[in-house]
């Protein structure tokens, strides 16, 4: 969807020698991002406007820190190598690369945007984690809004190894190559895609899934527990290494995915046009909520979160996935 012919100032340095970071919005994701950038060695000043955002930033790495020493610190990585601003400009003034991690909502989007164009050194990149809006829609306020783009991590940035990276209509090619070639050498793993898609490509996968397992417990039909079950026990166990395409496409015995499509095709029309969003009522809501603290079985957010970081490790190692340092493509 990056324009060509759209330029903007060249970026100060090549992905290859970034040092500095800024991630603004220090929340569940901003934090993930500090921590994935600590750990690989840069520079991180972070900006949230929350009065505790701070502390709980610092929580957050530490918390991370012993997932990712067991992944392999960059050389001279340490959390004290944060810096917590008290402005948004100061975070940005010296920044080599900008991550936006606000909460979703578009007209906050859109005026942070405005205000990390104007702070940030010219030509810097300035890439959003936003989970679905499209830069398009977010970039109408920038001075400069070539060197906008997306970049959407998956929780946590600093265990997940995918980034989706994207333009707008009005972000410049070049930023999209710079900032992706960027996340490959931060150690990412990256899609660069050619237009604006609502969700992305994994959110709108992911989605879908959402959508049918809210329908399943508004109705009854299987609990929050049976539904995580049913795919950690069951097609999770496959995704991790081989997604749901060539997946399927196993199904479809030696005839592969033709033969899949021919045998299940047509009963498969009606579930894949039966259903619209479930509506998110207060019985659904408290469902989901209860069902969730049902499932947990009494661990806590911090116990599933390192329970979770240990088992993303686990999944990489036996998967030979487990990128270490100075493994970048
Ligand atoms: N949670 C996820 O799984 C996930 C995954 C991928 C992308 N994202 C995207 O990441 C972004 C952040 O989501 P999150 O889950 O970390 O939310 P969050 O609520 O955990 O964090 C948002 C943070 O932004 C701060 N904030 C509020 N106003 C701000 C402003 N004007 N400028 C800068 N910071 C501000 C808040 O104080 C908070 O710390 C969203 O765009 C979201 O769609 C979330």
């Amino acid at each position: 969807m990056s324009s060509p012919g759209l330029s903007s100032p060249t970026p100060p340095c090549a992905p290859e020698d970034v040092r500095r970071v800024a991630c603004v919005g220090a929340g569940v994701i901003g934090g993930g991002w500090v921590a994935h950038f600590l750990a690989r060695g840069y520079d991180v000043t972070a900006w949230d406007p929350a009065p505790d955002a701070e502390q709980k930033l610092r929580r957050l790495v530490d918390a991370a820190w012993p997932a990712l020493t067991q992944l392999g610190l960059a050389e001279g990585a340490s959390p004290d190598r944060l810096t917590v601003t008290a402005t948004l400009q100061e975070a940005v003034a010296d920044a080599q690369f900008v991550q936006e991690s606000a909460p979703e909502k578009l007209d906050l989007k859109r005026d942070l945007l405005r205000q990390l164009d104007a702070a940030a050194p010219a030509g810097v990149v300035i890439a959003s984690s936003t989970s679905g809006y499209p830069m398009t829609d977010m970039q109408t306020e920038a001075a400069d809004p070539g060197r906008l783009v997306v970049g959407h991590p998956f929780n946590p940035p600093y265990l997940i190894p995918l980034v989706e990276v994207v333009g707008g209509e009005r972000t410049s090619a070049d930023a999209v190559a710079w900032s992706s070639r960027f996340y490959e050498v931060a150690g990412k793993s990256v899609i660069t895609m050619d237009r604006e898609v609502p969700g992305f490509i994994a959110n709108r996968l992911q989605e879908a899934l959402w959508r049918e397992a809210l329908h399943m417990v508004a109705n009854g039909e299987a609990t929050v527990r049976e539904i995580d079950d049913s795919i950690t026990e069951g097609p999770g166990l496959r995704w991790a290494f081989m997604g749901p395409m060539l997946t399927f496409a196993l199904a479809g015995g030696e005839g592969g995915m033709a033969h899949m499509l021919d045998h299940f095709g047509p009963s498969l029309k009606s579930p894949w046009t039966r259903l619209e969003a479930p509506e998110l009522d207060k019985k659904l809501y408290d469902a989901v909520v209860a069902g969730c603290d049902d499932a947990a079985d009494g661990r806590t957010i911090a116990d599933l979160v390192a329970e979770r970081d240990q088992g993303v490790i686990d999944v990489l190692r036996a998967t030979g996935r487990l990128r270490t340092q100075g493994e970048a493509k």
